[in-house]
C-alpha cells in the first residue's frame, strides 16, 4: 500500500516540533502541519528544565537553545512583594540556583536549565525538523481522519487556497493543544476538572531594570487586593526578556462571565502589580484561558498518538507545560521509528501510553497543587481572600511586630514561602520519572532516600534513565555518559571485563538486525576517570545495561552468564518481537 508520508502531525508547538525533529532525526518520512501561518506569536512556556535541555542535547539542538535562552544566573532569585516597587514579602532561591541547590543540580546533568520562550524555541525545533527532512506546511488544518488496519486518511484544509486534500500515513500524532480536535475525534478518555479558574495575560514592554536587576529573576510573584482571585496562586509579573519585555498573569472571576480586558484596563493592571502609576506601558497582547485540571488515561487509539497539552492540561505552575510535551514525543518518537523500519513489534507502541500517561497525570496533579499551595502564604499574613491593600499592608506590619506574636507569625510566613521549593525547586519531579512497561524489563526494585518530589535521585534500576556522569574520551576532554548513548539506537553498557557481552551484542545485532552500539566503560573512549561511575552506581563490570534511545534503562543484568540468550530475549520482549 503506498503511502504519502509514515507519520503525519498535527500541530508544531513544543510536542509537534519535537516529534518532528526527533523523526525526522530518526530518518523517518514526517509530515507536520499546523493551521497557521507560522509558529507561537506570544511566549507562552518558558522553563526549560534539565531534562528537557538533555533531550534538546540528544537531538542536537542544545547549542541553539542556549543561544537563545536567558541563562540561570538571571532567572532564580524569586520575589514575593506586595508589588515591585512596594514592600517585600520574602524570595526563594529557585531552578537549582540557591547555593544548597546548584551542586545538586549541576551533579545531575552536563545541562542548566535556561528561560526560552515558546516564541524562541518554536523555530528552533521546527527550522531544524525541516532541514533534515521534514516537510512543515503552515496554514494547513486538520480536519478529520479514518483509521484502518494497515494505516490512517488525514482530511487536512489548505487555508491559503481554501481547498481540501487527503494524506496517507501509517501513523497520526495529535500535537494539537490543549483543544485537540485529534484527541477527541479519536475518543481519548479526559478525567479531571475543566475551567478550574479564570486567568488571563497580558504582555507588555517596560523597562522595568530599576524594579528588577539587582534581584533578578524570571517571576516576580504579587500580593495585590483580588491575588486570590483565580489566576495561578498570585498576581506575576514574569520576564520574556530582561528586563524590558514581560507577562503578567491575573485572575478573574470564573463563575462570572469572561471580562473583555482593554489595552487601557491592561496598562492600570500592569501599573498596579508594578507600583508604579507613571511607568511608561506599552501593551503588546491580552488573552484569557483557564486553569485546568486534565489528563488522558489512555494517549492513543490504533494508529493515531496525542502529545503535549492534548492529553495533559493544567496551569504552568512548575513550568511543566511545554517540558512534559516535549517529553512525551521524545518517548514516542523512537518508538515509531523502529516500528516503521520493521525492528520492532506494533506492540512497542503501547508502551507509550503505558509510560507517558502515568507522568501526565502526576505533573496535572502537581502544578494543580503547587497553584494552590498559595494559600499559606495568605494565611500567614492573615489576609482574607478579599483584602484591600490596607489589609495587605496590616498582614505584613503584624508579621514585623516586635515581640513575639511577631516572631511566631514570621516563621509561619517562612514556612509558608519554603513550600514553594515544590513549585521552584522541584527537582525530583522534573527528572526522576521513572518507566513501568513491556518496553522495560522489571528487577531491582528502588525506594528513595529524600523526598522523590524535591531531590533527583541517579538510579539504575530499570525505568530510570542512565545516570549522567562525567567519563574522559580519547582526546582527553570530559564526555557524558548520556552523549553516549541515545541518537536514536540502543547501547549496551558493560564495563571492560564484560568481554563476554561484546560477542553477545554482536550476535544479536545480526539476528535482530537491529542497530545495537555498545559502550564499555573504562574503555579508551570512556575512561572512568573521576571514579564517578564506580562509586554512583557500584554496578559490576561485567553486568549489562541495556539503554534505550531515550537514555532509560530497559534491562539490568548483573553477571554475564548466558549472555547471548539473555540480551536475545531481553530485547525480543522490549521490542514486541514474541
Ligand atoms: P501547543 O498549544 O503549544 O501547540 C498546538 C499546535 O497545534 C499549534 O501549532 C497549533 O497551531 C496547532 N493546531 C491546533 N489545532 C490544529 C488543527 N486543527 N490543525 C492544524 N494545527 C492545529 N506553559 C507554561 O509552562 N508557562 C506559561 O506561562 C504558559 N502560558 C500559557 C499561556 C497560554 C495563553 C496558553 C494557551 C498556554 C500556556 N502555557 C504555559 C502552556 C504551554 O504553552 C503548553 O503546555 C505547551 O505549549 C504545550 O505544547 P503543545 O505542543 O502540546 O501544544
Amino acid at each position: 500500500m503506498a503511502y504519502d508520508t509514515d507519520v503525519v502531525v498535527v500541530g508544531s508547538g513544543p510536542a509537534g516540533g519535537t516529534a518532528a525533529l526527533a523523526l525526522a532525526t530518526y530518518g523517518v518520512r514526517t509530515l507536520v502541519v499546523n493551521k497557521y501561518g507560522w509558529l507561537a506569536n506570544s511566549p507562552r512556556a518558558h522553563i526549560t528544565n534539565q531534562r528537557t535541555m538533555e533531550v534538546l542535547r540528544d537531538l542536537g539542538v542544545e547549542q541553539e537553545a542556549l543561544l537563545h535562552g536567558t541563562p540561570p544566573a538571571l532567572m532564580g532569585d524569586t520575589v514575593l512583594c506586595t508589588s515591585l516597587a512596594g514592600a517585600e514579602l520574602g524570595r526563594i532561591t529557585s531552578w537549582g540556583t540557591g547555593d544548597r541547590s546548584a551542586s545538586e543540580y549541576n551533579e545531575s546533568s552536563p545541562c542548566h536549565m535556561i528561560d526560552l520562550p515558546q516564541t524562541y524555541l518554536e523555530p528552533i525545533l521546527i527550522t531544524n525538523a525541516a532541514a533534515r527532512g521534514a516537510k512543515v506546511r503552515m496554514d494547513t488544518e486538520f480536519l478529520d481522519f479514518v483509521q484502518d488496519p494497515e494505516g490512517v486518511t488525514v482530511r487536512l484544509l489548505d487555508r491559503v487556497r481554501g481547498d481540501e486534500y487527503f494524506v496517507r500515513a501509517r501513523y497520526l500524532i495529535g500535537a494539537d493543544g490543549g483543544r485537540s480536535r485529534v484527541a477527541e475525534q479519536a475518543g481519548l478518555p479526559i478525567a479531571g476538572q475543566t475551567g478550574k479558574a479564570g486567568s488571563m495575560n497580558i504582555t507588555f514592554t517596560a523597562d522595568l531594570s530599576r524594579y528588577v536587576a539587582h534581584r533578578p529573576s524570571v517571576l516576580y510573584w504579587v500580593m495585590r487586593p483580588g491575588a486570590h482571585l483565580g489566576g495561578i496562586g498570585m498576581g506575576l509579573v514574569r520576564m520574556v526578556r530582561p528586563w524590558n519585555e514581560w507577562l503578567l498573569v491575573w485572575g478573574y472571576d470564573i463563575d462570572q462571565p469572561p471580562p473583555s480586558v482593554s489595552d487601557a484596563e491592561a496598562e492600570a493592571i500592569v501599573r498596579d502589580l508594578v507600583g508604579d502609576q507613571d511607568l511608561p506601558v506599552q501593551i503588546t497582547s491580552t488573552s484569557l484561558w483557564t486553569v485546568n485540571h486534565n489528563y488522558a488515561t489512555s494517549y492513543s487509539s490504533g494508529r493515531v498518538f496525542c502529545a503535549g497539552d492534548a492529553v495533559h492540561r493544567h496551569p504552568p505552575s512548575n513550568g511543566l507545560g511545554s517540558n512534559t510535551s516535549i517529553q512525551d514525543s521524545y518517548n514516542l518518537a523512537w518508538k515509531l521509528a523502529m516500528v516503521v523500519r520493521g525492528e520492532a513489534g506494533p506492540a512497542l507502541l503501547d508502551t507509550y501510553t503505558q509510560e507517558r500517561a502515568p507522568i501526565g497525570k502526576q505533573i496535572v496533579d502537581r502544578a494543580n497543587l503547587s497553584r494552590d499551595q498559595f494559600g499559606p502564604i495568605f494565611e500567614a499574613l492573615s489576609i482574607a481572600g478579599d483584602t484591600d491593600s490596607d489589609g495587605i499592608a496590616a498582614g505584613l506590619a503584624a508579621c514585623l511586630t516586635e515581640d513575639a506574636t511577631g516572631a511566631t507569625r514570621r516563621r509561619a510566613l517562612e514556612k509558608a514561602i519554603r513550600l514553594k521549593n515544590y513549585e521552584f525547586n522541584a527537582h525530583g519531579v522534573e527528572m526522576n520519572q521513572r518507566y513501568v512497561s513491556s518496553a522495560v524489563v522489571p528487577g531491582f526494585p528502588e525506594s528513595f532516600s529524600q523526598d522523590a518530589e524535591l531531590f533527583h535521585q541517579p538510579s539504575i534500576t530499570p525505568g530510570a534513565k542512565l545516570p549522567h556522569v562525567w567519563l574522559v574520551g580519547t582526546d582527553g576532554h570530559r564526555v557524558c555518559t548520556l552523549d553516549l548513548v541515545g541518537h536514536g539506537h540502543f547501547t549496551l553498557l558493560t564495563g571492560l571485563s564484560g568481554t563476554t557481552w561484546l560477542a553477545a551484542a554482536e550476535s544479536v545485532r545480526t539476528t535482530l538486525g537491529i542497530d545495537l552500539h555498545v559502550l564499555r566503560i573504562d574503555a579508551p573512549n570512556a575512561r572512568d576517570a573521576y571514579g564517578d561511575w564506580h562509586r554512583l552506581t557500584a554496578f559490576p563490570e561485567d553486568g549489562c545495561l541495556l539503554i534505550r534511545p531515550d537514555a532509560h534503562i530497559a534491562w539490568r543484568q548483573d553477571t554475564p552468564q548466558n549472555a547471548e540468550t539473555a540480551l536475545t530475549e531481553a530485547l525480543q520482549t522490549i521490542l514486541a518481537r514474541v
